[in-house]
């Protein structure tokens, strides 16, 4: 017997191999604006080597030396490799579905008059309540593997559908659990059993804030006409702030309603959404570290105008892309079909749209140093699109395109 167990022994090395072409963006920078969001590296004919969850050469495979130890091998088969996506903004915890209000809205009702009759997020608010929390768990479980098979290796997920303290914590922990990033979205709407804003937010700042800090990697609010307005969304922020957790903003999703300069002003991470921002927004978001999280997919579901990501873009904003995955104004998961849109509705060059769903999602979580880039060094997550060209990624309009998914080193996921 030996007197000390065996050193535990790292899991084989990965080798991607025959890889039609790799794409990752150039330098180690984040956020990228301007000409940086367009500057890939692309290499050809290539390999990815990873070791311990973590990817330790990238190169040409003529230059591949002969590896010694155990080395598991995958075979590219002519595809491309990307980084693992990154989706900064979603809203994997309800129960029940919008699937009645989705028709009602096909024949012309609109979101925010369903919402203003008791449907919308508060109609959502009670089917997850009614959930245990092992439902809840189970819910969210569900949602994150529809990411993962879409290409989504890491992901924000926020609460916002309890807005009880039982809910709302159930809600940040079952997303720590499935690997997301949780978000207290503790002011997301007003449930129907609190007076208004202001005394809701008494409720949620002095009995949930506590413990939702402890289970929180960052917090957000819905500043919108009749959900919370700037001094209210100021008020939530700045509490949460003072219990060490990150910031997030929703808004300019109808109304400019004091987002941009309340961002500015309190240097949030990000304010998410931006379709009704107009040009003196775009150019004080510009001015600004604060990164505008684009939800093309959000807008298009709704059939409302898409966010001016063009000439933020131009302006020289730092930009991300979300799915703002939820059951009511956004039910998909897909990082590739928001990449589409980026390309055919907010004109984003494919190498923006990357950069925006990559390096800048991954800021946008306080980890551009680990996630996003095809590195040595950096975790070994990435996608092998079933293509010759990484572009598809946006060019297959809703194909299949991802074929595996590589998290931590290892495969997660194969079509
Ligand atoms: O980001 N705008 C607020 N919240 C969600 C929608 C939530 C819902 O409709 O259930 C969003 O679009
Ligand atoms: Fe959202």
């Amino acid at each position: 017997m030996p007197a000390w167990p065996a050193p535990e022994r790292g899991s084989p090395r990965l080798l991607v191999r025959d890889l039609a072409q790799i794409v990752t963006h150039a330098g180690t920078a984040a956020p990228l604006r301007g000409r940086q969001l367009r500057e890939v590296e692309v290499v050809e004919d290539a390999y990815v080597l990873c070791a311990d969850g973590a990817i330790e050469a990238v190169g040409r495979m003529r230059d591949l030396e002969p590896l010694e130890g155990d080395v598991e091998e995958l075979d590219g088969a002519g595809r491309c490799a990307l980084p693992g996506l990154v989706d900064c903004h979603t809203h994997p915890a309800w129960g029940g579905d919008r699937v009645a209000e989705f028709a009602l809205r096909a024949g012309g009702a609109s979101y925010e008059e369903l919402h203003a009759a008791g449907g919308g997020i508060v109609s959502t608010v009670a089917a997850t309540r009614a959930l245990t929390a092992g439902e809840l768990q189970t819910r969210v479980e569900r949602h994150a593997a529809w990411m993962l098979a879409q290409g989504t290796t890491a992901w924000e997920g926020k609460s916002g559908y309890g807005l009880d303290r039982d809910t709302e914590l159930a809600s940040l922990r079952a997303v720590r659990v499935a690997g997301g990033s949780p978000t207290w979205l503790g002011a997301h709407a007003v449930p129907p059993e609190r007076a208004d804003a202001d005394a809701y937010l008494e409720f949620a700042l002095h009995e949930v804030l506590p413990d939702a800090a402890q289970l929180a990697d960052a917090a957000d609010v819905f500043l919108e006409r009749g959900a919370f307005d700037a001094s209210q969304a100021r008020r939530y922020l700045t509490a949460c702030r003072a219990a060490g957790l990150a910031l997030r903003l929703h808004g300019d999703q109808f109304t400019e309603s004091g987002a941009i300069p309340l961002a500015v002003e309190l240097g949030v991470r990000s304010v998410d959404h931006l379709e009704a921002t107009g040009d003196a927004g775009v150019r004080a978001l510009a001015a600004s570290d604060v990164v505008g999280v684009l939800l093309p997919a959000s807008a298009l579901f709704l059939d409302r105008p898409m966010p001016p990501a063009r000439a933020l873009v131009d302006a020289g904003a730092a930009v991300a892309l979300a799915t703002d995955f939820n059951p009511g104004s956004s039910f998909t998961t897909s990082l590739p079909l928001i990449a589409s849109l980026a390309c055919t509705q907010l004109h984003l060059a494919p190498e923006e749209a990357l950069a925006a769903m990559t390096v800048n999602a991954a800021h946008v979580l306080g980890r551009a140093h680990e996630l996003g880039r095809l590195l040595p060094g950096r975790r070994a997550d990435l996608v092998l699109l079933d293509a010759p060209d990484w572009r598809y990624l946006a060019y297959h309009l809703a194909g299949d395109v991802v074929a595996t998914v590589i998290r931590d080193g290892s495969v997660a996921f194969r079509r």
